[in-house]
């Protein structure tokens, strides 16, 4: 392996050690990763330019984390009593896409769905709202940055999951 390639590889590591971003990179990558094994020469990487994330990017990561002890908790049977309160700025957070009404109602609808949670009167209903909310999750992924819908699709509790 030459010290281009090598150097190459460690590029790709470094992108993929970031947060998965809106655009779906993971073919390209695993593309270049096998063009880099191969000695082939490695094409230019669009990749390896990082734009800052935007404060509704910072946002989003912060209650994928934050959600996924949720997660835990509700299926602990434990409902919360509140939802973070800077999950509200998902109205007003500055995004790199451009956003229109359509993401207005559906965070709106998200921020129902947090609060939903908090009503559950047991662990079945905890876990029910708690799904519904990663729906509205996955409903404004699907319209718009569907980069991380895998990674949110696997939020959902699982029927028979403990
Ligand atoms: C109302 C629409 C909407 C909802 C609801 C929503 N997202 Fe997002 N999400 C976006 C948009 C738009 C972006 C892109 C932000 C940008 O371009 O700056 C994004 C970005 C992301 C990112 C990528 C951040 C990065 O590193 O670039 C992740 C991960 C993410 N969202 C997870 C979630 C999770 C988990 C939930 C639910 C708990 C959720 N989102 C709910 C619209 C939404």
């Amino acid at each position: 392996m030459n010290r281009f390639s090598k150097l190459f590889i460690g590029g790709c590591l470094i992108g993929a050690s970031f947060f998965v971003a809106c655009q779906q990179e993971s073919n390209s990558e695993t593309q270049a990763a096998e063009a880099a094994t191969k000695d082939q020469a490695p094409q230019p990487k669009k990749e390896l330019e990082m734009n800052e994330p935007s404060e509704l990017a910072l946002l989003m990561r912060s209650m994928y984390d934050r959600n996924l002890a949720l997660k835990k908790q509700i299926m602990e049977g434990d409902i919360p009593e509140s939802f973070p309160e800077d999950f509200l700025t998902i109205h007003t957070a500055k995004a790199n896409e451009k956003l229109n009404e359509t993401f207005d109602a559906l965070a709106k609808e998200y921020i129902k769905n947090m609060e939903a949670i908090t009503k559950a009167e047991n662990r079945e209903e905890g876990i029910k709202a708690y799904n519904n909310m990663v729906g509205t999750c996955a409903s404004c992924h699907t319209i718009y940055c569907q980069g991380p819908l895998p990674k949110i699709r696997k939020m959902r509790i699982q029927e028979g999951e403990s």
